[in-house]
C-alpha cells in the first residue's frame, strides 16, 4: 500500500457563533508559525459560519469542511442545504452519514449514499461516517454492522483522492470511553479489508479511515500510531484550538510518537 498522508478533522458540530472564529484565527497562526506538513487539517464548523470561515482559512493549508449535505442540488427543501451550496460557501469537503444524523434524522445508509454522491457532483469530498451503536457493540455485531454500513454507504466508485472513511463507535462519541487499540486495530483492519471489497484493491487500499470517538490531547498519540488508522475525526476537543493543536502535534516529525 502506497504512503497515506493522513487529516485530522475538527467537527464542531452545532457549535459556535461568530466568536468562536476566533480560534480559527489561533489554529490559523499556531500552524503558520509551526506547519505540519505531514498531515492534512480539516474544520468542519456549522454552515451558518462556512463562508467566513473560509475567509479566514484562505491561502492557509487548513481545509474547510461541512457536517452535512442534501442529496440534491436545489429545490423545495426547506432547511437544507446542497452539496453545491457547500462549495459556493468555500468548502472542500463534507461530512456524510454521522451517527447524529443518522439517529436524530433517521438517515440510513442508502440517504448516506446519495449524499456522497451529491458530495461528488459539487466536487467535495465525502467524508462517510460508520459506526455501531452500544448495543451493537455488546451483542457482538460491531463486525456486521460496520460491514454492512460501508456496503450500503460508500458509493461504488468511490475513490481514495474523493472518499474518507471515519469509524466512530457510536458509544465512543462525547463520552469519554475510546475502543480498546487492539480493537481499534481489528476493526480498521476489517473496514480496509471491506473497503478493498467494495472499491477494489486500489481504492479501497487508497482510502483514508479515520477513527473517531472522545479522541483528546491525552489518546491522541497512541490512538493514530495504530496501523490502518490514518487520522481521526475530533468533536469536542477540536472547538479550543489550543486542543486541537495538542492532538495534531501528534503528526510532529520531532515529537516522540
Ligand atoms: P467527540 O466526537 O470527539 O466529541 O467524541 C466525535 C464525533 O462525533 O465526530
Amino acid at each position: 500500500m502506497t504512503a497515506i498522508r493522513p487529516l485530522v478533522a475538527g467537527n464542531w458540530k452545532m457549535n459556535g457563533t461568530s466568536s468562536a472564529l476566533g480560534e480559527l484565527v489561533a489554529l490559523r497562526d499556531r500552524l503558520e508559525k509551526a506547519p505540519l506538513p505531514e498531515v492534512e487539517v480539516m474544520v468542519c464548523p456549522p454552515a451558518t459560519l462556512l463562508s467566513r470561515a473560509a475567509s479566514v482559512l484562505a491561502e492557509t493549508a487548513i481545509a474547510l469542511g461541512a457536517q452535512d449535505c442534501h442529496p440534491l442540488p436545489c429545490g423545495a427543501h426547506t432547511g437544507d442545504i446542497s452539496a453545491e451550496m457547500l462549495a459556493d460557501a468555500g468548502a472542500t469537503a463534507v461530512i456524510v452519514g454521522h451517527s447524529e444524523r443518522r439517529i436524530d434524522h433517521g438517515e440510513t445508509s442508502e440517504t448516506v449514499n446519495a449524499k456522497a454522491r451529491a458530495a461528488y457532483r459539487a466536487g467535495l469530498t465525502a467524508i462517510v461516517c460508520i459506526g455501531e451503536t452500544e448495543e451493537q457493540h455488546r451483542d457482538g455485531e460491531t463486525v456486521d454492522v460496520l460491514t454492512s454500513q460501508i456496503q450500503g454507504s460508500v458509493p461504488e466508485d468511490a475513490q481514495g483522492s474523493n472518499t474518507v472513511l471515519a469509524y466512530e463507535p457510536v458509544w465512543a462519541i462525547g463520552s469519554g470511553l475510546t475502543p480498546t487499540p487492539e480493537d481499534v486495530a481489528r476493526l480498521h483492519g476489517v473496514i480496509r479489508e471491506t473497503l478493498g471489497q467494495v472499491l477494489g484493491p486500489d481504492q479501497g487500499g487508497a482510502t483514508r479511515i479515520l477513527y473517531g470517538g472522545s479522541v483528546k490531547p491525552s489518546n491522541a498519540a497512541e490512538l493514530m500510531s495504530i496501523p490502518n488508522v490514518n487520522g481521526a475525526l475530533v468533536g469536542g476537543a477540536s472547538l479550543k484550538a489550543s486542543d486541537f493543536c495538542e492532538i495534531l502535534a501528534v503528526y510532529r516529525s520531532d515529537s516522540a510518537t
